[in-house]
């Protein structure tokens, strides 16, 4: 046993806990929903990313069962040796006929479906371009690539376009950005970033993670939203937020684009393919997502009572529609005791300081489902105008 590491470990622990950055776990004993039992004690979720209701659903469970018994649990190999069952290729064409594109990728999850796309595809000849925002696994996808790298201030289309202005020399410029930001749930201005991309010869890649099977008027995403979604070279997604919360991921795109991925991607080439149970149950969900629009009516409306009840109760909230909700606070230390002491009101949410949000704005992020109820959502506004008070935020 190597000492030092053990030495060294327990410190960088102490530090973290030190600097306020310590991530301790909740542990859940039930399925997740709007109610859960955390602890031992039964409180309302509101910070799932279980946008619409699906984690922990029967008909979803039902739809497991039934591909475990025909698929299997496991494939023992990477998808070019022995781990392609039809399953993954029908999988394939459906998430490509879902988002309009011509072909798809799965992989075990988006961040891999990220950490393998950049590398692939880029070259040291080109140049990516990313909001200095996107989420960590896009980053550290990008880390992994020779292309020149640059970062344009966040969802700022004047220092986007300086940005490619300053690259025009390069062979290929790629743009990158979240969809929608989970921090703020802000959406990324597709349709502008795609004029851009046009006028100056570049590619776009959007990480729709946390739009993907709500957003836009059939749930495609940011990029329908914004009426782009046959301007948008390539989609990164998930399949562990709305389309059913398990794990597993997809990259869309063209078919030259997804062939090279299967050649290139080394998070799909060295790894075990997806479960085929994820398989069918996201080929379950996709076609739910479908039939049952009434599930996204729910999530907006239940979106937009929360905002207006908050806003009207004198909080600030930033801009925005989406379902990530962030409930500025100020100072991190009232917006981690008020995350805690509504743990004592029945309600579970997560505060959020610096480093991960800009320094004074930590916050407390709700993020509503499709699942919760009026009298749930009129819960949580209650406490929340309570601990306001005790806290002097409102
Ligand atoms: C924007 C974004 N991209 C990618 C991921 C990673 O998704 P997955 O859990 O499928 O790896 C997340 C998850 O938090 C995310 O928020």
């Amino acid at each position: 046993m190597n000492t030092t590491l053990n030495t060294l470990s327990a410190q960088t622990v102490e530090d973290i806990k030190k600097a306020g950055l310590f991530k301790s776990q909740r542990v859940i004993s039930t399925k997740q929903g709007s109610v859960i039992l955390a602890d031992g004690k039964e409180l309302l979720n509101f910070c799932a990313n279980n946008y619409l209701g699906l984690s922990g659903k029967e008909d979803l469970i039902d739809a497991a069962k039934k591909s475990l018994d025909e698929y299997g649990y496991g494939l023992s190999s990477v998808r070019f040796i022995c781990g392609t069952q039809t399953i993954h290729t029908a999988l394939e064409k459906q998430v490509a006929a879902f988002f309009h594109k011509e072909d798809a990728i799965l992989f075990t999850s988006c961040w891999d479906a990220n950490e393998g796309v950049f590398a692939s595809l880029l070259t040291d000849q080109d140049a990516v371009i990313s909001d200095a925002l996107n989420h960590a696994s896009l980053i550290d996808g990008i880390r992994l690539c020779k292309a020149e790298r640059h970062v344009f201030k966040h969802m700022d289309m004047e220092d986007l376009e300086e940005q490619l202005k300053q690259t025009q020399e390069k062979h290929m410029r790629c743009i990158v950005t979240d969809g929608v930001f989970s921090m703020d749930g802000d959406i990324a201005p597709l349709k502008e970033i795609c004029d851009l991309a046009d006028k100056y010869d570049a590619f776009v890649v959007v990480d729709d993670a946390h739009a993907s099977g709500f957003l836009g008027d059939t749930g495609r995403g940011a990029a329908e939203a914004a009426g782009v979604l046959d301007r948008v070279d390539v989609i990164t997604t998930t399949f562990g937020k709305a389309l059913g919360g398990a794990t597993g991921g997809a990259v869309v795109a063209s078919k030259e684009v997804v062939a090279l991925l299967h050649q290139r991607a080394r998070t799909t080439l060295f790894t075990n393919a997806l479960p085929p149970v994820i398989c069918g149950v996201t080929s379950y969900v996709l076609d739910y997502v479908d039939q049952h629009p009434e599930l996204r009516e729910t999530l907006w409306d239940n979106t937009r009572y929360f905002r207006e009840k908050m806003a009207s109760a004198g909080f600030t909230l930033p801009k925005s529609v989406h379902p990530i909700v962030p409930v500025i606070i100020g100072d991190a230390e009232p917006a981690m005791h008020m995350a805690e002491d509504m743990l004592a009101e029945g309600i579970y949410v997560i505060a959020f300081s610096y480093p991960v949000v800009p320094m004074g704005t930590a916050r407390i992020r709700v993020q509503i489902s499709a699942s919760h109820t009026k009298e749930q959502i009129d819960q949580l506004v209650v406490a929340f105008e309570k601990l306001g008070k005790k806290y002097n935020i409102l």
